[in-house]
């Protein structure tokens, strides 16, 4: 008997063994181990096709052909197998299953824009109404932006008011949506009259303070702009936002952008004006800085402050908001509590 005979005796042999073992697998894991056991990497038939690559010349085509078509065939039985498995079990499971088509269906939860959302969206539309356009900067600000054209001199102590987080010394989390101003001015001529809503940052956290919060920033530049526009402009806004019926005070202030600077409160809606914990008891809450846009702003652009004037204003989207609902803590707005804000 040559070595050929041997080597297909053997084949033959694992041929009815394997496939009984198929039949008899039950479960994709013992079909598994089973094709595993045969030609697996050490499987025995594996071993054996190693083997006819030993024998002579002659005999090795056909016990290699043999082998290879054992093994297709070990390889298309261990997928069947599979598959019918599969196919029992999911038979077997719609068998089991019982649905009961009477039972209401679940609701799928209703989303809601947030409050800080809905307010900005608000605001926005109040100074659309005005002939504003929206425009939008970008968060990460160039120093340039954020302070230096916005004449805070590098080193003064203005800066010290809006701490903020340096990814390099010329690249910040931007600490106001003023630098917007700049950004429109350098791409485009008077006339403008642009709203810029967005994320601020500054180093500030207590209960009236988060180191996120929200601005609006609005600005109007063109010949012959005053202040009394001004303050038509954002006694409009508050009256319609707020109600005609509240009362509103420009105060003195001071911003290196702007000259001059006034601060906008409006009479505290909690006590309407009586003096409460909110408005530590002046009867007056701050919603606003603004202010005649400062002529050295003008030169940073390339603007003729001979020629043009204008007015800018910034404000806090989470103070509004807060005075709007009767809030007295901002972080509740970043928590994330559904029931929070669930009631907007
Ligand atoms: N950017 C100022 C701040 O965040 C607000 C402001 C905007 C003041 C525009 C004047 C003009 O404090």
């Amino acid at each position: 008997m040559s070595a050929g005979n041997g080597v297909r005796e053997k084949l033959k042999k694992l041929e009815r063994e394997a496939l009984a073992e198929l039949q008899a697998a039950r479960g994709e894991a013992q079909v598994r181990s089973v094709s595993t056991k045969y030609i697996g990497r050490k499987g025995l038939l594996t071993h054996w096709l190693k083997e006819v690559g030993k024998l002579p010349a002659k005999e090795r085509p056909i016990l290699g052909q043999m082998a290879n078509q054992l093994k297709a065939t070990l390889e298309r039985e261990a997928e069947r197998a599979i598959e019918e498995e599969r196919k029992r079990q999911k038979e077997e499971w719609l068998r089991l299953e019982q649905i009961d088509y009477s039972l209401p269906g679940r609701r799928p939860l209703r989303g809601s824009k947030h409050l800080i959302t809905q307010v900005t969206e608000e605001i926005v539309s109040i100074f659309e109404g005005l002939g504003f356009e929206v425009s939008e900067g970008p968060e990460v600000e160039l120093d340039y932006y954020n302070f230096e054209a916005l004449n805070f001199p590098p080193d003064h102590p203005a800066r010290d008011m809006q701490d903020t987080f340096y990814f390099s010394p010329n690249v910040v989390l931007r600490t106001h949506t003023s630098p917007v101003q700049v950004r429109t001015m350098e791409r485009r001529n008077p006339p403008l009259r642009v709203i810029a809503p967005g994320r601020v940052y500054r180093h500030d956290s207590d209960p009236t303070h988060s180191p996120m919060f929200h601005q609006v920033e609005g600005f109007i530049v063109d010949q012959q702009i005053t202040f009394a526009d001004l303050k038509g402009t954002l006694t409009y806004f508050v009256h319609q936002f707020f109600g005609p019926e509240v009362q509103m005070r420009f105060r003195p202030s001071f911003f290196p952008f702007t000259e001059p600077s006034a601060e906008v409160d409006i009479q505290c809606v909690i006590c309407r004006g009586e003096g409460c914990p909110v408005c530590k008891k002046s009867g007056w809450l701050e919603i606003l800085g603004s202010g005649m846009i400062d002529p050295e702003v003008f030169r940073f652009v390339g603007y003729d402050p001979e020629l043009y004037t204008g007015f800018a204003f910034g404000l806090g989207v989470e103070r509004i908001a807060m005075l709007r609902v009767g809030l007295s803590d901002i972080r509740i707005f970043f928590e994330n509590n559904l029931q929070f804000l669930k009631q907007f």
